[in-house]
């Protein structure tokens, strides 16, 4: 991660978001924001002010139009986060198979409430569906997917990170 008081955006994102650019007609380029910032996310870990005055100026689009889109999809991060990102799916499936409990134990264990992060983990905001209603109740590390929860398999999962 590089110095954010100066950023400016890697040759490497600038290069892919070109590449991808060439998929949408001239002058088009609201369609690449969304991946741009999926890239600049993965770079930075979350996402900050200066990130999206340097994508909307890369982009040549206001800075609003960049904006908009970062704090309205729950998968940008605009705060600083933990190392591990953890999504708890709370919806019907999951909710009436104990995703309550399995929220409860989380913050118990990790020691941080819900919406909030450590420097080791981000325990995310409740989630909706995360389509995996067959595995309830489930959750997200890091986007992979964990189903069929138990304390039992949650104190074996943060081991497991632990011990990465
Ligand atoms: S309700 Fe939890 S994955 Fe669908």
């Amino acid at each position: 991660m590089q110095d954010n008081s100066t950023y400016k955006i890697s040759s490497e994102v600038s290069s892919k978001i070109n590449k991808w650019l060439l998929k949408f007609p001239d002058g088009k380029k609201k369609p690449a924001i969304i991946y741009a910032l999926h890239l600049i996310q993965k770079e930075n870990k979350y996402i900050k002010s200066i990130h999206v005055d340097a994508l909307a100026n890369f982009l040549n689009l206001k800075n609003i139009d960049v904006y908009e889109i970062a704090a309205f999809y729950s998968m940008f991060e605009l705060e600083k986060i933990g190392k591990h990102t953890i999504s708890v799916c709370t919806n019907v499936s999951c909710m009436l198979n104990g995703s309550d409990e399995i929220l409860s134990y989380l913050e118990s264990k990790l020691k941080i409430k819900v919406g909030r992060s450590s420097d080791k983990y981000f325990l995310k905001d409740e989630r909706e569906c995360l389509a995996a209603c067959c595995g309830a109740p489930m959750m997200q590390v890091d986007h992979k997917y964990y189903e069929n929860l138990t304390k039992e398999k949650i104190d074996k999962i943060i081991t497991e990170i632990e011990n990465e």
